[in-house]
C-alpha cells in the first residue's frame, strides 16, 4: 500500500472545504490505506529564527541536522515527506496565496543541501518526485473566466515543489464557496467531480497496476 501523507493547512482543521474535499479524494485513491496528518491547525510550523537561519545556510545534512535543535522541526517534516509515496495538501486561499501555516511548512521543508541544491543553472530538488493532490478552496473563484482576483497558490506552489523535485502534481479547485449555502455545495460538487480526473492511475480500479509504479 502507500503510505499517504495530508498535510492540512486550513485553520478549520477538520472542519475545512478543504479538508472535507481531500478526504473525498482519499477514500478515492485509498480507502483503507493508512495516512499520516499534520494538521498545521494544531501543531503550527515554526517561523525560521535566526538560529534555523544559520544552520541552513551551511547546508547541514540530514545527520548534521539530527544534532541541532534550530533544524528539528525541518528534519522531522522532511523525513515525513521521505517516507511518502503520495503527498497530498489541502489548502485554503488566504489573501491569494497559501496560509501563513502553509507557507511556514514549506520554509520549513525547501532546505538548502537537504532538499535542494543550488547551481549556476538554478535549483536541483533533491527529493524524488511521487504523485501529489493539491487541493484549493477559495471564497471566490479563481479560474478564468469567473476569477477577479489572481491565483498565487497554484503558481507558487508549483514553483517551490519543483525546488524540492516534486512535479506530479495534480490540482483539485472548490471555488466561490464564501457565497452562500448554495454556491459552497455546488463549488464543493464541482470539486469532487474532478477527482476521478485527478487520480488517474491511482483510482483503484482504474486498470493499469494501480499503485504499483509508486511503491
Ligand atoms: C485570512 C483569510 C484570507 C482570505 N483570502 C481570500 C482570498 O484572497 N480569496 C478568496 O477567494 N478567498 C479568501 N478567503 C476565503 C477562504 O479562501 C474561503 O473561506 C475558503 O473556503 C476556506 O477554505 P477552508 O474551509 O478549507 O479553510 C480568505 C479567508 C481568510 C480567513
Amino acid at each position: 500500500m502507500p503510505r499517504v501523507l495530508h498535510v492540512a493547512a486550513s485553520p478549520k482543521g477538520e472542519a475545512a472545504y478543504s479538508w472535507q474535499v481531500a478526504e473525498a479524494l482519499l477514500a478515492r485513491i485509498d480507502p483503507d490505506g493508512e495516512r499520516l496528518v499534520r494538521r498545521l491547525d494544531l501543531a503550527p510550523p515554526p517561523f525560521p529564527t535566526a538560529d534555523f537561519a544559520a544552520a541552513m545556510i551551511q547546508g547541514q545534512t540530514a545527520a548534521a541536522a539530527a544534532a541541532l535543535p534550530a533544524l528539528a522541526y525541518s528534519e522531522a517534516a522532511i523525513r515525513d515527506l521521505e517516507a511518502t509515496d503520495v503527498l497530498t495538501i489541502s489548502t485554503p486561499m488566504h489573501n491569494f496565496t497559501v496560509p501563513a501555516a502553509l507557507k511556514a511548512w514549506l520554509d520549513q521543508v525547501v532546505r538548502f543541501g537537504r532538499t535542494f541544491q543550488s547551481t549556476p543553472e538554478g535549483k536541483i530538488g533533491l527529493l524524488r518526485d511521487r504523485p501529489t493532490f493539491i487541493v484549493i478552496a477559495s471564497g471566490g473563484a479563481i479560474t478564468p473566466p469567473a476569477a477577479r482576483q489572481p491565483d498565487f497558490v497554484q503558481p507558487y506552489l508549483t514553483a517551490i515543489l519543483d525546488c524540492i523535485g516534486i512535479r506530479d502534481l495534480r490540482f483539485i479547485r472548490a471555488e466561490a464557496l464564501s457565497r452562500g449555502p448554495d454556491a459552497a455545495a455546488a463549488g464543493l460538487t464541482a470539486a469532487r467531480a474532478t477527482i476521478d480526473a485527478a487520480a488517474g492511475d491511482l483510482a483503484p480500479g482504474s486498470g493499469a497496476a494501480a499503485y504499483s509504479a509508486i511503491t
